[in-house]
């Protein structure tokens, strides 16, 4: 073993050692993702009780109300549909009711969010095969024939329905909400899920009123309230004392500001502790969680660039190249950097207009800072700038190969 290799040894068996004297920071992680149902929800007490009152009568064989579930993102609304789901499936089987709750996420690209797959993907939380190759009308029709088989309740969640409306269009809603006059035995409701009401307001107006029989707002959860919600989850997620004291406090004031995120605040927690695991720390410390809140923004940004049209990433490395040099740029220059840089690649390059409209879809996602500016008789022009520049140019290294 030469000394090279003999160092190289000795830093695994003190990396390794360290592992074990210490045990791992986590015994499950799993905890502390959106796979993972907690057995008790806190601070949705409210929605909980609403959602359990409208939807009870099922067990009575009454058709429930349609629920509409709206608010931001991490807010626990989808934690909550599938928790009743749960509560309702256990009691239709303690009381024998003939409920069924089916779940569709619309949001599972090639899987739910067209007509077509919606439906074939309700035939099969049904337990059946969807047919092949059939019409979309053939495929409704199977869809009533197993529902209406025999008297029961089906519940239909639809969560992210919005999404499913933006790339789908309202038709399915129609369809599906008008069913219920066509179907002899059984009865449906529906519970759909959004981050926003505004998507509502563009529905067919029955559409519109059938879904919104009642509304159930999920607002943000405040400090106290996702300091609670981490607790609880840390319990099982971490070895006991492997984290410092004021992490979980610091990690709820940060989500809290972020429009009281909840999964935001599980994810910090999660990759705060994962960061420790891989520095060989005993303790996820303070420092780690910044770390983690760093990475987090490195992540989101990256999948924001990621998911650019390629037209914008080329105007983007435009504008990089620009502020790397000089700090600042302005609208006319990116276009001439812009057009280079088409040449260069291969690409044909837009209009000028197009560009600037692609400058300011930039601003509005918050990639550039584009501040219009007056030149005095040569007219208005934006100066641009950018915060993180190494970072959108390292993301965009990878999009743009
Ligand atoms: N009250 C709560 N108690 C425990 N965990 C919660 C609570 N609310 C949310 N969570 C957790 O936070 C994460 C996000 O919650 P959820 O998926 O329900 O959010 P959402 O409102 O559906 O967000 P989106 O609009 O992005 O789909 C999940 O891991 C969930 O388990
Ligand atoms: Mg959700």
């Amino acid at each position: 073993m030469n000394g090279r290799e003999a160092k190289l040894t000795e830093f695994f068996d003190t990396i390794f050692e360290k592992y074990i004297q210490k045990g791992p920071i986590f015994i499950n992680r799993k905890v502390l993702t959106d796979a993972y149902i907690p057995e008790t929800i806190l601070h949705r007490e409210e929605q909980l009780k609403q959602m359990t009152i409208a939807l009870a009568p099922a067990l009575r064989m009454e058709k429930p109300s349609n629920l509409f579930l709206y608010g931001k993102t991490g807010t626990g609304k989808t934690l909550c549909a599938k928790y009743m789901k749960m509560q309702l499936e256990n009691a239709a089987l303690k009381y024998k009711v003939p409920l069924k709750v089916l779940y569709v996420n619309c949001k599972m690209r090639k899987i739910s969010d067209t007509e077509y797959r919606v439906i074939a993907n309700l035939i099969r939380e049904l337990g059946h095969n969807p047919p092949a190759g059939v019409s979309l009308d053939e495929l409704y029709r199977r869809f009533f024939e197993i529902i209406d088989q025999k008297v029961q309740i089906i519940i239909i969640i639809l969560d992210e329905i919005d999404y499913l409306v933006e790339k789908a269009g309202d038709d399915v809603l129609y369809n599906l909400t008008r069913i219920n006059s066509e179907l002899r035995n059984a009865q449906i409701s529906f519970i759909g899920i959004s981050n926003s009401l505004e998507f509502l307001e563009d529905l067919d107006p029955r559409v519109q009123s059938s879904l919104s029989e009642e509304k159930i707002l999920f607002p943000p959860y405040d400090a106290l309230q996702l300091k609670d919600i981490l607790y609880q989850r840390a319990k099982l997620a971490f070895r006991e004392g492997a984290l410092e004291s004021g992490v979980i406090e610091k990690i709820a004031a940060i989500a809290a500001k972020e429009h009281g995120d909840a999964r935001k605040a599980l994810d910090l927690l999660r990759l705060a502790g994962e960061i420790a695991e891989r520095e060989g720390a005993e303790k996820v410390t303070l420092e780690h969680v910044d770390k983690a809140v760093e990475k987090l923004e490195e992540d989101s940004l990256a999948e924001l660039v990621r998911s650019l049209p390629k037209q914008a990433l080329l105007v983007l490395q435009a504008i990089v190249n620009l502020v790397k040099t000089r700090g600042k740029t302005y609208t006319g220059e990116v276009y001439r950097e812009y057009v280079k840089i088409c040449e260069s690649l291969g690409y044909k390059p837009l209009t000028q207009r197009r560009v600037s409209d692609i400058i300011s879809e930039l601003d509005m996602l918050g990639i550039i800072n584009a501040e219009i500016i007056s030149r005095g008789r040569y007219g208005k022009t934006r100066e641009i700038t950018m915060e993180k520049v190494e970072r959108v140019e390292k993301v965009l290294k990878d999009a743009l190969t």
